[in-house]
């Protein structure tokens, strides 16, 4: 196979490939700042832990993506951005605005697309198990694809179609075999993974899509996502030849069903720290787009509608995390700690994945370093460490940290454990600051909570002494 192995030349980069927002700068006091907002006043304002989003970053990912896939790719095109690596309303918006679909995972996702009243026909629903609920809010709602993941999705999906009076349209998200060098847990494409069905059971389901399904099901194409954090191109071009030959394949064998719809899934990488060396999107792109051309033209495949679910590349590196530093401790010989006011209930991903982040003094943005310190979290954990070894001009209480790249898979994944009220969202376009998602407080924290009635006027136990 020929082929890029590693779009290197850097000449423009893309968003994806710098661990700071686009629009980040160092003002004249020394301070961090995202457009003309100083991030020490932000801080202030908003309180911490807080999470901070460019808009620039994303929009100028979003638009790396869409002209890409203009520029280079003959037949029409669909970037979804990937919500779980962020989601809220104000993020559907945003999304519409640079008119890019939805790739959502649950009837949570799904239903905060709704109520941001996002175009739903761009809305794709993946997910290994969906239940009936989430699948009959699908179909209710028409939304753009039901991607199934596995046989008995796809019967609960007839069933639903059925039991409605609709044809589903759908995708099957298959497992392609195709490793990539990548964290484990964030790999997905390989043989051995919960999602999506097996190549040698295509067959069985293809009769019962041509059979038993047909007045239910109707098959647009194949998806497929290969895991996150991807540096290399090469495990694209095989996924390429594999859905393509499986394409062929279909068209074969069932009476020329041809398909309209092919999904490559997300996964390219992101900087964290200068360590990283993520793939141009707009030359990765470019070359995706490129090989699927050759590769039909060579099966004398007309080419279908070419779609692309980035998450973490549309939104990791638009995004900061600001902290309060706190209380510090050295031990002796070995290290000096620094805590801040979140920590693993904000972003997992360290305790999680053994995740890198790059973080400055927001208010000390300019001086130089003093020492290296170790920053830990504030939860009742020993893994509770946000960066090891992290070089820092001095601090004292009071200061803010400002954590690069936690765009991605941070807001998204945080908890409330040790009942820790999770972060504020904010949004800086056009040098003004808008939140996103209210920051929450002990009333939200227990808000859900119920005590049974039982326990709340015990009878009083009898005193054995007493009888
Ligand atoms: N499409 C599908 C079907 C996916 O499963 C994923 C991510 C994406 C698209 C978006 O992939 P991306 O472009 O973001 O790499 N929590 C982990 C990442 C899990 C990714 C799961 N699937 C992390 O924090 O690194």
């Amino acid at each position: 196979m020929s082929g890029l192995n590693h779009p290197p030349s850097k000449s423009v980069s893309t968003a994806n490939q710098s661990i700071q927002p686009q629009s980040y700068h160092v003002n004249s006091l020394g301070h961090a700042c995202i457009g003309d907002m100083d991030l020490t006043e932000l801080a202030r304002t908003y309180g911490t832990p807080l999470y901070v989003l460019d808009a620039e970053t994303f929009r100028s990912m979003a638009q790396t993506y869409t002209s890409a896939l203009t520029e280079h790719y003959p037949e029409s095109s669909l970037v979804l951005y990937a919500a779980k690596a962020q989601m809220n309303m104000g993020i559907c918006k945003l999304a519409e605005s640079e008119g890019l679909g939805l790739d959502v995972v649950s009837g949570g996702e799904l239903y905060t697309a709704i109520q941001a009243g996002f175009p739903l026909e761009n809305v794709f629903f993946n997910g290994n198990n969906k239940s009936i609920d989430e699948i009959e809010l699908a179909l209710h709602h028409e939304i753009g694809r039901i991607t199934v993941d596995n046989p008995d999705e796809l019967a609960l999906v007839h069933k639903v179609a059925q039991k409605k009076g609709v044809k589903a349209q759908v995708l099957l998200r298959v497992s392609p075999g195709i490793e990539c060098h990548t964290h484990d847990y964030i790999k997905t494409g390989q043989l051995d993974s919960k999602f999506g069905f097996n190549l040698s059971d295509l067959g069985p389901v293809m009769e019962r899509i041509t059979g038993e399904y047909k007045e239910t099901i109707e098959l647009k194409g194949l998806h497929a996502h290969i895991g996150s954090q991807i540096f290399e191109v090469r495990p694209f071009d095989d996924l390429i030849e594999t859905l393509l030959n499986i394409y062929y394949n279909i068209r074969e064998n069932y009476n020329g069903l041809t398909l309209t719809d092919i999904n490559l899934g997300g996964g390219l990488g992101v900087a964290y720290t200068s360590n990283d060396d993520p793939m141009n999107v707009e030359k990765t792109i470019a070359h995706i787009a490129e090989r699927l051309v050759a590769y039909a033209n060579n099966l004398k495949y007309p080419l279908p509608r070419l779609m692309m679910e980035p998450g973490r590349s549309m939104i990791a590196n638009a995004g900061v995390t600001l902290y309060t530093l706190g209380s510090s401790k050295s031990v002796p010989g070995i290290r000096k700690y620094v805590a801040v006011d979140g920590g693993m209930g904000d972003n997992i991903r360290p305790a999680l994945y053994q995740a890198d982040y790059s973080a400055i003094v927001a208010n000390k943005a300019n001086r130089p370093f003093d020492e290296t310190v170790t920053i830990a979290g504030k939860y009742c954990e020993s893994g509770d460490i946000l960066i090891k070894n992290l070089e820092l001009p001095a601090v004292e209480p009071g200061d803010f940290l400002l954590v690069f790249g936690t765009g991605a898979y941070n807001y998204s994944m945080a908890s409330n454990y040790n009942r820790v009220p999770r972060p504020a969202v904010v949004l800086i376009e056009e040098s003004e600051a808008h939140l996103l998602v209210r920051r929450e407080n002990y009333e939200h924290v227990a808000a859900l909570d119920v005590i049974p009635s039982y326990l709340l006027n015990p009878e009083p136990k009898a005193d054995p002494a007493v009888q």
